[in-house]
């Protein structure tokens, strides 16, 4: 089966039913998981932050979260993530396949391997966002006439707060071509558990020191608004393709 996991600005996608517990040994889930059909096809849906949006980045329980969607079946996610533009190209509005992140994130818990069942195994992450899921995604974003920017570097941030216009100019120089909070530790725990995983970016704001002003909330929310219309275009395609 197919999740998909909706982050800022994607907290529903369609009608369906509440499937699974939202309690395992990791903890709550961040919503209840609804399971609904779309053109014939069971897919399940995930609010990472919750439904309404209520959990920061940091205290998102992703390993709950993965776990869950496991134990129903799901074998590839389509992760949605509202992310800062560093790299000129990556202007608000834009939509942005990442093939590449950095992790900067620290004290979230972000693995399985913590000796609850005495198992280790050091996953192999070179190439962090499955190629498979990422084709199907540029294959649909051409289907309906979306632009859609397939290479990028997206490094995770803490937060909540946003960057500094200095600590951006450290991650530009790092490679970051965008900044997110939440890609990690949720596509390592996908891999630790054989899931596919990608990640598909709206733009919606430049990144601090990247314009003249401020990041204002406001500017934000119009391109989330818009921006998610497009996202849940190119989604249904993509389910279209994978079914
Ligand atoms: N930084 C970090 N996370 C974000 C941003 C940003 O500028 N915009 C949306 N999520």
């Amino acid at each position: 089966m197919i999740a998909i996991i909706g982050g800022t600005g994607l907290n529903t996608f369609s009608d369906g039913e509440v499937v699974g517990e939202r309690h395992n040994h990791y903890g709550y889930t961040s919503a209840s998981i609804i399971q609904s059909e779309i053109d014939g096809q069971q897919i399940c849906f995930l609010s990472r932050h919750g439904n309404p949006h209520t959990i920061a980045p940091h205290q998102v329980n992703y390993r709950a979260n993965l776990w869950a969607l496991k134990q129903l079946g799901v074998s590839k996610i389509l992760a949605v993530n509202a992310v800062g533009g560093i790299a000129p190209s990556m202007t608000a509005g834009t939509l942005v396949l990442p093939d590449q992140l950095i992790d900067y994130t620290y004290g979230r818990e972000h693995t399985l391997y913590d000796q609850t069942d005495n198992k280790l195994e050091h996953i192999d992450f070179s190439y962090p966002f499955s190629s498979n899921l990422r084709d199907v995604l540029k294959r649909a974003a051409v289907g309906c006439s979306l632009p859609l920017l397939d290479k990028a570097v997206y490094g995770v941030t803490q937060g909540p707060r946003l960057e500094t216009a200095a600590e951006i100019n450290r991650m530009d120089r790092d490679g970051c071509d965008i900044v997110g909070m939440t890609a990690m530790p949720e596509a390592a725990l996908a891999r630790e558990l054989d899931m596919d995983y990608a990640s598909l970016c709206l733009v919606v704001n430049p990144a601090a020191g990247r314009s003249d002003g401020l990041i204002a909330m406001d500017d934000i929310r119009c391109v989330i608004d818009a921006g998610m219309i497009k996202v849940r275009a190119l989604l249904i395609a993509a389910l279209a393709e994978l079914g």
